[in-house]
């Protein structure tokens, strides 16, 4: 049966691979990248400097496809990510069926974590559902931005015997308040953190491992003016940008 290597290749710097991801990464026949547009070449670029480090076999074969992206005139979230899971999952099964022979493993490289904030697990199940191409698959875990931003500002993630909230800038937006002494907050395109009234402290970076990176930290109502200045002009410089922080109550509850 087909078989498919979900791997996480952690979040921008090549020796964020694990031995276990190079060992599956040696496995593969097929490595499947999507091309999510000029803007963010470096993110394939970057696929393609792990493989060529880490293979040793020969013969992998790259297959890059077109990303497809959400659609803005569908007006509710759920559904606009809904469809584009959808247009993800029929993109995977044709490439599984045409690209794939029955006894061979192809690869799907997962930008940090695929627990974290990643669908390409969700869409496998779906393209499972459909029932058109069988196969079986694995999942090689990865470094997350979360520890990466850990990593960066030498700092442990949770007090002690506490609890850490992980949400989107989205849902921050939302409630327009910490709802836990630790928060973290990733998928944020606006600075969500600009609009809290909370006395917190942000560990904030943005390209984590990767030679960009950059980090900020200190007490909100006195860094946030200066993080969103940096943020702009690095995604300005880029063309993408790619941020995570951490806002922690400077008294917890
Ligand atoms: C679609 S999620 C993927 C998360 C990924 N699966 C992980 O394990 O970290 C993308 C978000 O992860 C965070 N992120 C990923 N890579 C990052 C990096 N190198 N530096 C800072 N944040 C990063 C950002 O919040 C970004 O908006």
């Amino acid at each position: 049966m087909r078989r498919i290597l979900v791997i996480g290749i952690g979040t921008g710097n090549p020796e964020h691979v694990t031995v276990q991801a190079i060992k599956a990464l040696n496995r593969l026949d097929v490595v499947f990248l999507l091309d999510k547009g000029q803007e963010k070449q470096e993110l394939l670029s970057l696929r393609r400097e792990i493989c060529a480090r880490y293979v040793e076999r020969e013969g992998l074969r790259m297959v890059e496809v077109p990303d497809v992206v959400r659609d803005p005139q569908v007006a509710s979230y759920t559904d606009r990510v809904d469809g584009w899971h959808q247009a993800r999952a029929e993109i995977l099964e044709r490439l599984f069926a045409s690209e794939l022979g029955e006894a061979q493993c192809g690869g799907i490289l997962v930008w940090g974590d695929p627990s974290l904030y990643d669908s390409t697990l969700r869409i496998l199940e779906r393209v499972r559902a459909r029932g058109k191409v069988a196969f079986e698959h694995e999942v090689i875990p990865g470094i997350t931005a979360i520890q990466a931003l850990c990593a960066s500002h030498k700092m442990p993630l949770n007090r002690v015997g506490g609890s850490v909230l992980v949400t989107t800038g989205r849902e921050l937006a939302a409630a327009g308040q910490l709802e836990a002494d630790e928060v973290v907050v990733m998928l944020d395109g606006a600075c969500a953190f600009k609009h809290l009234r909370d006395d917190a402290d942000i560990h904030w970076g943005a390209y984590l491992g990767s030679e960009h990176e950059l980090v900020r930290a200190g007490r909100l109502a006195e860094v946030a003016d200066e993080i969103e200045r940096v943020r702009a002009e690095a995604r300005a410089e880029h063309g993408w940008i790619m941020d995570t922080y951490l806002l922690r109550r400077r008294k917890p509850r």
